[in-house]
């Protein structure tokens, strides 16, 4: 298993383009399973959870052949997808087990080829994790969902799915995931839906706007009701991934850690305003520039002083703070002057960082949802674990402004999320290396 080993109190400066959305492209590759015509994806990230879900694409016969960037300064490659054996649909625990988001294809699947058989995604390291709410959606439609051997079995009654009004809030929000996949199966039902309390994130705007582009008909995308006038079928279509937020997000915390000065191209400032709102009050700068009128690509210079001010950060569903950068909050705050509060209002129990940053001299105290972290002056070196992705995004920034040596193990997360972070980390000028075991071994033979 890689790992890195990272030399702390560089400070990070230059340009970066940010990549476009993991959690944006999952859903959006998913939904070419709704028509057999060619989808085309541009800004695609080059991640393990993109090679899984085409992976999973594959096995339900629809194949979809990536195209690296060719210029490293590219926001994402491209990813063109195609349907052509409907018979396959039974989405296996051996692919479901690796992500979550695998949860995508029931409702394109189920839509269009009438039956979907999907392993039950289980529980994993940032606390338990439903998929109730997708279910609850897809029966008002008109499936008939059975357990199976650990498996999810959707059938539709009736042919087509049926237009219906549908209330997707759950205990911790809206279901951003859930939301996509019920608006999915909706634009080939029979008649309107309306989904209710639907997820205002950016990822299933951006998932309507390509089903929009291959025929459906969608309203209120964005907002907390989305109305879905189905149609008979969808035809193929080309889209642009938008700017991943929170690799932004994350960037901005690495220039604040670092005392840095980063510029962030293809930066979606215009769905980042609660986070920025947070950085500013600690005292971070960020400016941005240009871009699209819309803000969601455009360029942000982020600069940092020396003291930074303890905030108070709740994470909240769009447009609130998200909590995938809660945990890079958390590293950023420990070095702050006094104390901060961060609750966690998504994941209750997503603090897999809070044992690893007091093992590098954070001073943290949880109690349930809340962390009250007591910035300290410095952090210091250690080897340390997280088993998950935003966690161990968090170890590295803290990493990159401790003193000394941090090894960060199990870095297989972060290749779930982050493009090739070290690199991107190394041209900005951090002093942090990639070591394979392969590697370490050659390392302590030649030694020996
Ligand atoms: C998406 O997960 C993201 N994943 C997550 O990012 C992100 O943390 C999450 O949204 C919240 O913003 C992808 O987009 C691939 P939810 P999703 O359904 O859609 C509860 C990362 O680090 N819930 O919006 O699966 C649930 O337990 C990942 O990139 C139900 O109760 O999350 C949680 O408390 C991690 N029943 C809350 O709702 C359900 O049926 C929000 O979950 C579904 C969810």
């Amino acid at each position: 298993m890689d790992r890195f080993v990272i030399e702390g109190g560089a400070r990070l400066s230059g340009r970066l383009t940010i990549k476009g959305s993991k959690n944006a492209a999952l859903p959006l590759m998913a939904t070419a399973l709704l028509t057999d015509q060619p989808v085309v994806l541009k800004d695609v990230p080059d991640l393990a959870d993109i090679v899984n879900m085409r992976r999973l694409l594959a096995e339900l016969g629809c194949e979809a052949e990536y195209a690296p960037a060719t210029d490293p300064g590219a926001a994402g490659g491209t990813m063109s997808l195609r349907s052509h054996d409907e018979s396959l649909s039974h989405a296996k625990y051996e692919i479901v087990r690796t992500m979550r988001a695998s949860i995508c294809t029931l409702g394109p699947m189920l839509a269009r080829r009438g039956y979907a058989r999907i392993s039950m995604p289980g529980g994993c390291a940032i606390g338990d994790r439903p998929v109730d709410l997708h279910l609850r959606g897809l029966e008002a439609m008109g499936a008939h969902i059975t357990l199976d051997g650990g498996d999810i079995i959707a059938r539709v009654r009736g042919g087509r799915l049926r237009g219906a009004r549908i209330f997707l809030g759950g205990p911790f929000g809206s279901t951003v995931l859930g939301t996509s996949n019920v608006m999915s199966a909706a634009a080939l039902a029979e008649g309107t839906t309306i989904i209710e309390s639907a997820a205002c994130e950016p990822e299933v705007v951006d998932v309507a706007r390509l089903l929009m582009a291959m025929g459906a008909r969608i309203y209120g995308a964005g907002s907390p009701r989305i109305t879905i006038e189905g149609v008979e079928s969808l035809r193929g279509a080309t889209h642009r991934v938008i700017p991943d937020r929170i690799e932004a997000g994350t960037y901005m915390c690495a220039a604040a850690i670092t005392n840095g000065d980063l510029t962030l191209d293809n930066c979606p400032v215009d769905v980042l305003l609660a986070a920025i709102d947070r950085l500013e009050r600690a005292g971070v700068n960020i400016v941005p520039s240009g871009g699209d009128t819309d803000q969601l690509r455009t360029t942000a210079r982020i600069t940092s002083s020396r003291v930074l001010q303890p905030i108070e950060v709740t994470t909240q569903p769009h447009p609130g703070f998200p909590t995938d950068l809660q945990a890079q909050l958390m590293a950023l705050l420990c070095l702050a002057d006094g104390n901060s509060v961060i609750t966690e209002r998504i994941y209750p129990e997503r603090f897999l960082h809070v044992a690893e940053l007091q093992r590098m001299g954070a001073r943290l105290l949880r109690q349930g949802p809340t962390v009250v972290v007591s910035g300290v002056k410095k952090l210091v070196g250690a080897p340390v674990m997280a088993s998950d992705l935003r966690a161990s995004a968090c170890l590295v920034l803290a990493g990159l402004a401790a003193q000394g040596t941090t090894v960060v193990n199990r870095v297989y997360h972060l290749d779930r999320g982050y493009e090739r972070m070290e690199d991107r980390l190394r041209m900005l000028g951090a002093r942090i290396e990639r070591l394979s075991d392969k590697q370490e071994a050659l390392a302590v033979e030649a030694v020996g």
